[in-house]
């Protein structure tokens, strides 16, 4: 080979890495930072068809479901498109042994048949706005962090009063790159969504928990809700009266499939990312706070699944909970390994050496950003036994119901304190309510185990100085924590909701008698022990980390001159793009990037709590009955890209080069869950269900042809 043919093609190889996979994109700035390459990785739209604030644009299709993930509009009647996973709460609510969605799929074959969910709102981004210089007006470096906290709510709320809104819109205002950036989003919120569709759980959640962040993957992630707004297409609160809402735009939907390479762009709300970390964060996380929210979570898994799978009662009320809890604790594990595998510490020092020498050539960075590193260095130095004491609070307390409830009481108690008696009406009635929903999913016999396995957790890691005086008291005389949990749950008012309930709504005498609880009383001596232990020192020592990281993101922003920057992850709406195509897990290894119904029948488990398969859906499978939505014989189902993406993504769209809809997004690869903190493009994968397996379940599965009538398919 010629030299000069060796040049070309190192210089071919190195233009090709560095196009990017790796970013969480502003929509407006695509024309600006991100159309080119686009194009160049081979999108066929440009940027103006993405985000648009004078036509309709693909945005308009796009929703923050609940807050908590994304969906989008697949027809001319407000019908939306998310995930199995984000609308499962909607489907467990509606679910009951007679008629259990969980189990057996929900469709509604007439608009009528569509379920309302209260609390379950859609949001549309209208417009994006750069306000980084009116809310940094008056900021200066000498305010302390709660100075310039106070002057930026000022600003915002000044900002908020004089900016021209419809009544029905909304404006939220977001710090970017760690608060040296600030956008502004006018939002629509709908309030009316309702519940059209969902397959069985051994299609929409095949493979549980064993698949969960695993490729290869067969699962049938998704569900269906219908927007529905006033006679005028305006947000309405619900109301029979309402109607299904008309879009500004609707995604249509390609058939067509896709090849490796081929360019794929995934559009959303992801929830939050970390990539700009110093090497003692990522540290803190992979060897101290990340395994030791893994063992908590472990236990408590380990206690709900022993009664979950004696008992469908306790599965159904504990599914969701259960599905979260082990959600978070097998992504840490991956990313835990991930950090490991991929040196992301190392590459931290590497970088952060890299910087201290372009900080140490330059006068003016070395006067802003000469101790910038070492007091990063410190201050993580000096949170962490703090830090780790906080992990160890938070990740236990909440998975204890009976102290769910103390916190509610303890909203309770005080609301009741303030004197304006109209207002404390419904503030009474707010906790009684959430009390109420908690008691739903509440098992005392669960409950009663996870105390004590937690407990025994809390006294093990937390040093005996930050515990409860209370608990060591009890201890001290001689009870074990059995004994102490019997006790409590046989005495506690809190273990009786009927009578909980009752004294809340009738007795005046309440707040007396709820300070004699024994269990309020546990719960708020471990309450009081952290709040004067710990929860100080973490906000003072964190409040000064995320000076620093500020200044350090800064620092990176200004020196860099020549990367190009996308913000962390902060639920607001992003655009990612990359290319259809498998990873080398391991050595020796290589993943495809597609599966097929076949997979799913190679998984198949009859009777298995994860991997059974619906009859119907096996006769489907041997007939071959795919119809349009199948290729030469087989049922395409899931597929992998290098799309970055994180938690949020959740029933964010798939789109293909021309924008057209080709699947659902919905996890990503265990290997590659690090990517939250340090993303790698050999190995960090998106999972999406592709389109037409979606379709195939709704049309040939179902039956519910009038919304395949719906939709535009191409
Ligand atoms: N891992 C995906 C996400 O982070 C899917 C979670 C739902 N599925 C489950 N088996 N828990 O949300
Ligand atoms: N399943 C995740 C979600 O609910 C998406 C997977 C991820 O974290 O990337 O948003």
């Amino acid at each position: 080979m010629t030299k000069r043919l060796l040049t070309l093609i190192m210089l071919f190889t190195l233009s090709l890495k560095s196009l990017a996979d790796e970013g969480m994109w502003l929509p407006q700035l695509l024309q600006t930072l991100n159309e080119k390459e686009m194009k160049k990785m081979g999108m066929k739209i440009n940027a103006s068809d993405i985000y648009n604030i004078n036509k309709s644009s693909l945005k308009d299709a796009i929703v923050s479901l609940g807050g908590f993930c994304t969906a989008e509009v697949i027809s001319d009647k407000g019908l939306i498109l998310t995930n199995h996973h984000c609308g499962f709460d909607a489907i467990q609510n509606h679910s009951t042994l007679e008629h259990n969605y969980i189990q057996n799929g929900f469709w509604a074959y007439d608009t009528k048949q569509e379920i309302p969910n209260q609390g379950l709102f859609v949001s549309f981004i209208i417009s994006i706005e750069d306000v980084t210089s009116s809310l940094l007006k008056n900021i200066t470096s000498s305010l302390t962090e709660k100075e310039r906290q106070t002057a930026i709510e000022k600003n915002i709320a000044d900002l908020k009063k004089s900016y021209k809104k419809e009544t029905y819109q909304d404006i939220i205002i977001k710090p970017f790159f760690d608060g040296n950036k600030f956008y502004l989003f006018l939002t629509e919120t709908y309030k009316d969504v309702r519940l059209v569709g969902a397959p069985p759980s051994s299609i929409g959640n095949f493979g549980k928990d064993s698949d969960n962040w695993m490729w290869p993957r067969h699962t049938g992630d998704f569900s269906m809700f219908r927007i529905y707004a006033d006679k005028n297409n305006k947000p309405a609160e619900y109301s029979p009266e309402n109607v299904p809402y008309k879009p500004k735009r609707s995604l249509s939907i390609s058939l067509k499939g896709l090849k490796e390479g081929d360019f794929t762009m995934v559009f959303g709300f992801p929830g939050k990312t970390n990539e700009y970390l110093s090497s003692y964060a990522v540290k803190q996380i992979a060897t101290s706070s990340d395994p030791l929210k893994i063992e908590i979570r472990r236990n408590v898994l380990e206690t709900m699944g022993s009664f979950m799978r004696k008992d469908e009662g306790i599965k159904i009320q504990y599914a969701a909970k259960y599905a979260s809890v082990e959600n978070a604790y097998k992504k840490w594990q991956g990313e835990v390994l991930g950090l490991n595998k991929s040196n992301a510490v190392q590459k931290k020092i590497d970088f952060e050496n890299s910087l201290r020498n372009k900080i140490s050539n330059n006068k003016d960075y070395m006067t802003s950003y000469g101790n910038l590193l070492d007091e990063l260095s410190t201050a993580y130095g000096e949170i962490e036994p703090f830090a780790f004491a906080r992990d160890c609070y938070s990740e236990i307390m909440p998975r204890i119901e009976i102290f769910n409830i103390c916190s509610a009481l303890n909203t309770f108690i005080t609301n009741n304190k303030q004197k304006d008696a109209a207002a404390n009406i419904n503030r009474n009635q707010a906790s009684i309510d959430k009390i109420d929903d908690i008691y739903k999913e509440y098992n005392a016999a669960v409950d009663k185990i996870l105390f004590e396995k937690l407990m025994s957790i809390y006294l093990a890691k937390m040093n005996p100085q930050d515990q409860s005086t209370l608990l060591k008291q009890l201890l001290a005389s001689g009870k074990d924590l059995k004994q102490i949990s019997d006790d409590l749950y046989n005495n506690s008012l809190l273990n009786q909701p009927d009578s909980l309930i009752g004294i809340l709504k009738n007795n005046k005498e309440a707040i007396n008698i709820l300070q004699k609880d024994p269990a309020f009383m546990l719960y708020t001596d471990i309450a009081d022990a952290y709040n004067k232990n710990i929860a100080q020192q973490v906000s003072s020592l964190q409040s000064k980390i995320n000076r620093l990281q500020r200044t350090y993101m800064e620092a990176q922003l200004t020196i860099l001159k020549d990367k190009r920057f996308y913000p962390d992850a902060n639920s607001t709406l992003r655009v990612t793009y990359g290319n259809v195509k498998g990873y080398q897990p391991r050595d020796g290894m290589k993943y495809h990037f597609y599966t097929y119904m076949d997979g799913i029948m190679e998984k198949y488990k009859p009777g298995d709590y994860e991997f059974d398969v619906p009859q119907k859906l096996i006769d489907l499978y041997r007939k071959k009955d795919f119809g349009r939505y199948g290729v030469n014989g087989r049922q395409p189902v899931c597929f992998i890209a290098s799309n970055h993406t994180t938690g949020g993504n959740s029933g964010s769209p798939a789109l293909d080069a021309y924008g057209n809809l080709v699947g659902l997004n919905f996890d990503r690869v265990w290997e590659g869950t690090m990517s939250d903190i340090n993303y790698d493009s050999s190995i960090c994968r998106n999972i999406m269900v592709d389109i037409r397996y979606v379709l195939f379940i709704i049309d040939k599965f179902a039956g519910a042809q009038n919304l395949i009538n719906e939709m535009k398919i191409n």
